[in-house]
C-alpha cells in the first residue's frame, strides 16, 4: 500500500486523476470504477479540465459504480446513478451508455446483483478502482461486518451512515433510504488498482485502521492492506492519526 499525505498546495483529486489519466493515455478504453459521495469530487473536476483542455479523453472509457440506493425514484437527485451523470458524466466527455450501476429499482434484486458481476466480468474486469472510505470503515456501502469475500448485494446501511449522508437529503436522516446495494469487498478487490482518498479530521481513525489496523471485517477498508496495487491519498488532518 502506498500512502501520500499531501500538503496544503497539493491537491489529492490531482494525484488521483494524474494515474486515471495515465492509464487512459495507455488504454483509452480501460474499465474504471466509479465512487460517490464527496471524497472523489476533486478527481472529477480535475478530470473535467483535462477534457476541458483536451489533454484527456474519456469517450471510450467504461465505467462500473460502486454502489446505489434502493428503491429512490429514477428522477430523484440522490440516486447514485444520477449524481454521477451530474458530477462526471456531463463534465466530461464520458459517454453515459458506457456507465453502468447497480439497479437499485430492480424487481429481482438478487438477479440484479448478479447481471451486475457479469456485466463487470464481460468488460475484463476493472482496471483502476476509485475508493473513498466512510468514517466507520466502509468502503462502498460495506459496512462493519461485511464479509470480506461478499460480491455484488444488496445491505442495511447502518445509522451512522444515514446520518453522514443526511446532508444531502435536505439534513433529513429519515429521507436517507436503508438499504443499498453494494459491489461486495471481494468485487472491489478484483480491480487490479484501487486509489482511495480521503480527507479531513473525521476520516482519521478509518484511515488509522486502514494502514495501521489488524485485518477485520468490522473496518472493511482494512481488507486493502492485502491488495498488491493500492495508493491511498490524504490530506494532514486525514492522516492525522497515523
Ligand atoms: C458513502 C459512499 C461511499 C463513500 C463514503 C464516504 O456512503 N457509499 O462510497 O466512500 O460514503 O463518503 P464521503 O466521501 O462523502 O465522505
Amino acid at each position: 500500500m502506498d500512502v501520500i499525505i499531501t500538503t496544503e498546495q497539493e491537491n489529492p483529486g490531482r494525484i488521483a486523476a494524474d494515474a486515471i489519466a495515465r492509464l487512459v493515455h495507455r488504454n483509452p478504453e480501460a474499465v474504471l470504477g466509479l465512487a460517490t459521495g464527496s471524497s472523489p469530487l476533486s478527481i472529477y473536476a480535475d478530470l473535467a479540465d483535462r477534457v476541458a483542455a483536451g489533454t484527456l479523453s474519456l469517450a471510450r472509457v467504461r465505467g462500473f459504480m460502486l454502489d446505489e440506493y434502493v428503491g429512490l425514484p429514477a428522477d430523484h437527485p440522490q440516486r447514485y446513478r444520477n449524481v454521477i451523470d451530474r458530477d462526471l458524466v456531463a463534465c466530461t466527455d464520458l459517454d453515459p451508455t458506457l456507465v453502468h450501476g447497480p439497479d437499485g429499482l430492480a424487481e429481482d434484486i438478487p438477479a440484479a446483483c448478479a447481471a451486475y458481476e457479469d456485466a463487470i466480468d464481460d468488460a475484463g474486469g476493472v482496471d483502476l478502482q476509485i475508493l473513498g472510505i466512510g468514517v466507520d470503515g466502509h468502503i462502498g456501502f460495506n459496512e462493519p461486518g461485511s464479509s470480506l469475500g461478499s460480491r455484488t448485494r444488496i445491505k442495511t446501511l447502518t445509522r451512522q451512515t444515514r446520518q453522514d449522508n443526511a446532508r444531502f437529503f435536505d439534513g433529513d436522516v429519515d429521507a436517507v433510504p436503508q438499504h443499498c446495494l453494494t459491489q461486495g469487498i471481494a468485487t472491489i478487490m478484483a480491480a487490479r488498482r484501487i486509489v482511495l482518498v480521503a480527507t479531513g479530521q473525521a476520516k482519521a481513525e478509518a484511515v488509522h485502521h486502514l494502514v495501521e489496523g489488524s485485518i477485520s471485517a468490522m473496518w472493511p477498508a482494512t481488507v486493502l492492506q492485502m491488495h498488491p496495487a493500492v495508493t491511498v491519498i490524504l490530506d494532514s488532518a486525514s492522516a492525522s492519526r497515523l
